[in-house]
Order: C-alpha cells, then sequence, then structure tokens
C-alpha cells in the first residue's frame, strides 16, 4: 500500500536545487546558501513571514533556468554586466505554475543593478526588493572560496559588497548585510553540512506542503526544466508520465498509484540534471566513457531524493527505471522481487517513451520495432511481460494519449524556444 504523497515545498524545491549545484563543482551548494543569505537578509529587513518564504522558495530555484555548464560557470564571474537568458527562462517557466507568480518576478529581476537607485525599475515594471535582497545574496555566495576557511574570507567579502553599494546593490540591503556579517555563526551556518540550522521553523511551517494538484504543477515545471534543455528531450518525462498513466489506469491502479505513476514520469530523469547538454545533444552514438557516465543519472535522482520525507516512495518509482528483472539493470542491480509492480511499470514505460522518440543518432522507431524489441526483453526476463503485453494490446491508444501530454510540452517549449537559441 503505498501513503499519499505530503511533502514540503522547501524539500521538493531542495531536492531539485541540490541537482543543479552538482552540476558545477564551483557552485555546490550554491541555491541553499543563496537561500540562507537572502533569507536572513529578509527577516532582518523587517519583511513579512510570508515574504521570506517567498524569498527562499525563489532563491532555491533561481537559476533553473542556466541550462548548461558554461552559463553556470560564467555566473560565478562577481561584476559579469550581462548575465543572459537564464533569469527570463526561469521568470518564464515558474510563472507558468499556478500561484508562483510573485516568485517568478523576484527571480526574473535577481541581476539588476541598483545603479543608483535606477535599479527599482526594469522597463516600466518595478523590481521587488526581494530580487535585490537575491541578487545580493547571490554575489555574496559566488565570492566564496570552497578551499579556504570561511571566517578568513569575511573581510574580503565585506570589502568587495561595500565597494559596490550603491552600484550594484541596495544600500540599505548592503548595511543590513554589514550588521549580519559581523556574527560568525552566520557565516558557519552557512557552510555547514547541515542544513537544519538554516531556516526558522517558522520558515518551514507545515501549512507549505504541496497539495497533490500544486505538487504536479510544480513537478511539470520542473521538468521542463530539464527537459528543455535539450531540442530532443524537450517532451520525454510528460511523455513517460504519460505513458505510465496510461498504463495504470489500464491495470486498475488506485487513483493515489496513479499520482504516484505521473510524478515518478516526470521526475525519473532529474539526474540528468548532472550530465552535460553536450552528450545528450551529441549527434552520433555516445563513446563508452559517455555512457557509463550518462548511466550515473538514476543514482543521482535516487541521491536527491534520499532522505526527504514523505518522497520514500516516490524516490524508488522514480530512480529505478533503469532497472532489470534479471538483475542486468543499473544501478543497484535490483532484482524482480526487489521492484515493486509500479517500478516494473515505470521501467516499461521509459523504453516504450525512448524507442518513440527521435534521438540525435537515430530516428523514433515504428509501432512494428518498438513491439519486438519490448517482446525480446520480455522473453529474456528484462521486464514484465504482462506489462508489455498491456502496450501491446493497448498500443495505439498509448502512443496517442502520450502524443497528446507531449503536443501539449512541445507547444511550451515552441514558446520558450525563442529565448533559447
Ligand atoms: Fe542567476
Ligand atoms: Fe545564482
Ligand atoms: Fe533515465
Amino acid at each position: 500500500m503505498y501513503k499519499p504523497i505530503s511533502v514540503s515545498l522547501l524539500d521538493l524545491f531542495s531536492v531539485y536545487s541540490k541537482l543543479m549545484d552538482m552540476m558545477t563543482p564551483d557552485l555546490q551548494n550554491h541555491h541553499t546558501e543563496v537561500a540562507y543569505i537572502a533569507t536572513t537578509l529578509a527577516t532582518e529587513a523587517g519583511l513579512t513571514l510570508a515574504a521570506q518564504k517567498q524569498i527562499n522558495y525563489a532563491s532555491l530555484l533561481h537559476d533553473i533556468g542556466a541550462f548548461t555548464k558554461g552559463e553556470r560557470l560564467e555566473l560565478l564571474k562577481f561584476d559579469l554586466a550581462q548575465f543572459g537568458r537564464h533569469a527570463e527562462i526561469a521568470y518564464r517557466l515558474l510563472g507558468a505554475t499556478k500561484g508562483f507568480g510573485s516568485m517568478a518576478e523576484l527571480v526574473r529581476y535577481h541581476h539588476i543593478r541598483w545603479d543608483e537607485g535606477r535599479g527599482r525599475e526594469a522597463g516600466q515594471a518595478a523590481v521587488p526588493l526581494g530580487s535585490h535582497i537575491i541578487h545580493l545574496a547571490d554575489r555574496i555566495s559566488v565570492l566564496i572560496d570552497k578551499s579556504k576557511p570561511i571566517l578568513f574570507q569575511v573581510d574580503e567579502i565585506c570589502r568587495r559588497v561595500r565597494s559596490e553599494q550603491n552600484r550594484m546593490f541596495n544600500p540599505e540591503l548592503v548595511d543590513i548585510f554589514f550588521s549580519i556579517a559581523s556574527k560568525e555563526y552566520f557565516w558557519l551556518n552557512l557552510v555547514s553540512d547541515d542544513r537544519t540550522n538554516l531556516f526558522s521553523p517558522q520558515q518551514i511551517m507545515l501549512e507549505d506542503y504541496a497539495d497533490i494538484e500544486n505538487m504536479l504543477d510544480i513537478a511539470q515545471m520542473l521538468a521542463y526544466g530539464l527537459d528543455f534543455r535539450s531540442e530532443y528531450t524537450a517532451s520525454h518525462s510528460i511523455g513517460v508520465a504519460a505513458v505510465a498513466q496510461k498504463l495504470g489506469q489500464l491495470f486498475g491502479v488506485t487513483p493515489e498509484e496513479l499520482i504516484l505513476l505521473h510524478l515518478a514520469g516526470l521526475f525519473h530523469d532529474f539526474g540528468k540534471l548532472l550530465i552535460p547538454i553536450e552528450t545528450i545533444n551529441k549527434p552520433v552514438r555516445l563513446t563508452e566513457e559517455e555512457m557509463i557516465l550518462i548511466k550515473q543519472h538514476p543514482y543521482f535522482t535516487y541521491t536527491a531524493m534520499n532522505n526527504v520525507a514523505g518522497l520514500e516512495d516516490l524516490k524508488e518509482i522514480s530512480s529505478f527505471h533503469h532497472e532489470k528483472l534479471d538483475g542486468t539493470g543499473y544501478p543497484f542491480h535490483l532484482k524482480a522481487e526487489d521492484m515493486s509492480f509500479l517500478v516494473q511499470l515505470m521501467c516499461v514505460s521509459d523504453i516504450f517513451t525512448a524507442l518513440a522518440e527521435d534521438r540525435p543518432y537515430r530516428t523514433a522507431m515504428s509501432k512494428d520495432q518498438i513491439c519486438l524489441i519490448l517482446q525480446e526483453m520480455a522473453a529474456a526476463g528484462k521486464i514484465n511481460a504482462a506489462i508489455v503485453q498491456m502496450c501491446i494490446d493497448n498500443f495505439n491508444a498509448i502512443k496517442t494519449y502520450s502524443l497528446c501530454q507531449k503536443e501539449l510540452a512541445r507547444i511550451d517549449y515552441e514558446r520558450m524556444k525563442k529565448l533559447l537559441y
């Protein structure tokens, strides 16, 4: 029996931000650091609890629109003048999510310089104070040298921030920062592995648990953040979720299980955030070394969700999708008895979707080819034969449903594409 999903927004966003930060070792913990600095600044500035939370959540996802490693490394330059497209992409992703309009605004302007007050506006729009807070927090975070003890760096960080008072940064926020910067515990919290010190209990209150509808919306937004990095994967997660849902319906699973399948489809490849986009877009077959690296992704999906209360079932259904019944899958080499029915269903859904999609090195396969491959894998004892039979018996219905869902994602992708290329 599966429990209904219940997870706090803070935990949910942290799963994704953890993966984004693992992409580049120099940016390790960047999103958490920005969230902590920004939330502390917001608290000291006397902002309401609701505003503190908005700033916290926006900080955890603020660079969701920086798709490539190159872009992320650019963001490390303290006084870079142009920050490109990533804030606008993040704004579009978050803005399409119900209830996230103000979070989207915060992220959109997180690189607007204060510029002696001219940064109160961008074009015709007012720039929220929260954006200036995230901006300052973001720039402080990139000044930290991970190889040195943090307290040795405080003077230099303060000097750099002071030199940009009224130029890059809102002067009042700089003064607030200085009142915090003199306290060692602030810096020690910032680099501590123990994240439980970072936010006050009020900032992580129970009322911020995502309900299911909310959760599906957020999961789709996060999946877009992953899939939109490449033309070839632009609707992959949505497609896997659709196939899994359709198969789940055909097998008569419970409503809770259907939601789990939907979410797992959206989450399953989150670990691919750590795979360079160049590898995913490579027009020829991957080398053996590249294959080894890419095969790490379900492990990353697993670790990002590890120890997150409320995501235990989702973690397994999402991250076991490359396991095989005979123990030849990866990365855990599970056997049939360790793989629940939903896990087995997710494995088939992923293969089905992948075979039906174009890849940089091959075009989509035909119905006959897909059925043959699935049947051969089932006969070899690698995937569940009953699920494969269900796929074959209902091929057109599954494919049509999946194509419709993928088409909707495509439309969103095409809208975004003008910004991407
Ligand atoms: Fe940024
Ligand atoms: Fe950033
Ligand atoms: Fe995968």
